[in-house]
């Protein structure tokens, strides 16, 4: 499988910039990695459009608990799979820590997005103060658990688990790849016991948090590390352009 690249545009681009960035990577994002943006809602359907017939794929940045119901101001998992999104973001950390997104939450998220053929991209990972206190397992115990208890794959249904450090998003001070290697087979250990063999191999582990075009090999050249999502450098058609080209090499 070709590494999984997830780029994070948060809410950092204009609508005209993000619809033009898109259209810019799909005529130059060529086959051999896939490349998925995960622009804002209000975008996704110009950039389904834009990205049309090209190698980059559409991904969104949350979802809805559920499919349908009285939930203002929420977006449907399913709506999204009919925009055109064949991923979506669930439990990013800054929705943990800015809008109070609990484990349970972001269980619902996971099961709803699966429920409707999105593949989730699960994101768990301690905070600096709770690296500090030696918390990171029981954090990605806890956080794991949570979100795959309930968790039924059907037919050749997969999903991938990010680890992603809260200490290491925007920072520009990376996990090291050799650390992220030793978390990720934690995280699969936990998976394992929460889904069994075949379960576990229809995740993907990929890391986030300060990946650029620099460090990206490093990442990547680890049997452990299928992929990464990558926010601040994932922001222009270059820098995203630069990063496709250093996997590439
Ligand atoms: P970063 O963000 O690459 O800017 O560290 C990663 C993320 O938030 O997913």
């Amino acid at each position: 499988m070709p590494p999984l690249i997830v780029a994070n545009w948060k809410m950092e681009l204009s609508d005209t910039d993000a619809i033009d960035t898109a259209r810019r990577l799909a005529e130059t994002i060529p086959s051999g990695v896939e490349v998925v943006i995960c622009p804002s809602f209000t975008v996704l359907a110009s950039i389904a459009e834009a990205i049309r017939g090209s190698a980059v794929a559409l991904g969104a940045q949350d979802c809805a608990v559920e499919d349908r119901g009285a939930l203002t101001g929420e977006v449907s998992p399913s709506d999204l799979a009919h925009l055109g999104c064949r991923y979506v973001i669930v439990g990013h950390s800054e929705r943990r820590q800015q809008l109070n997104e609990s484990n349970a939450v972001i269980a619902r998220k996971l099961r709803a997005a699966l429920h409707v053929g999105l593949q989730p991209i699960l994101c768990v990972g301690e905070t600096m103060d709770e690296r500090a206190a030696g918390k990171r397992d029981a954090v990605l115990e806890r956080q794991l658990g949570s979100a795959l208890e309930k968790v039924e794959l059907s037919g050749s249904q997969g999903f991938c688990v990010a680890y992603e450090p809260a200490w290491a998003i925007g920072s520009g001070e990376p996990a090291t790849p050799a650390d992220v290697a030793v978390v990720q087979e934690r995280i699969q250990s936990i998976a394992q016991q929460r889904l069994g063999d075949d379960g576990v191999a229809r995740i993907r582990f990929i890391y986030g948090g300060s990946v650029g075009p620099d460090n990206i090999t490093a990442f990547l050249a680890r049997p452990e590390i299928a992929g990464v999502l990558v926010g601040t450098a994932s922001q222009t058609a270059a820098r995203l352009r630069a990063i496709v080209a250093a996997v590439r090499c």
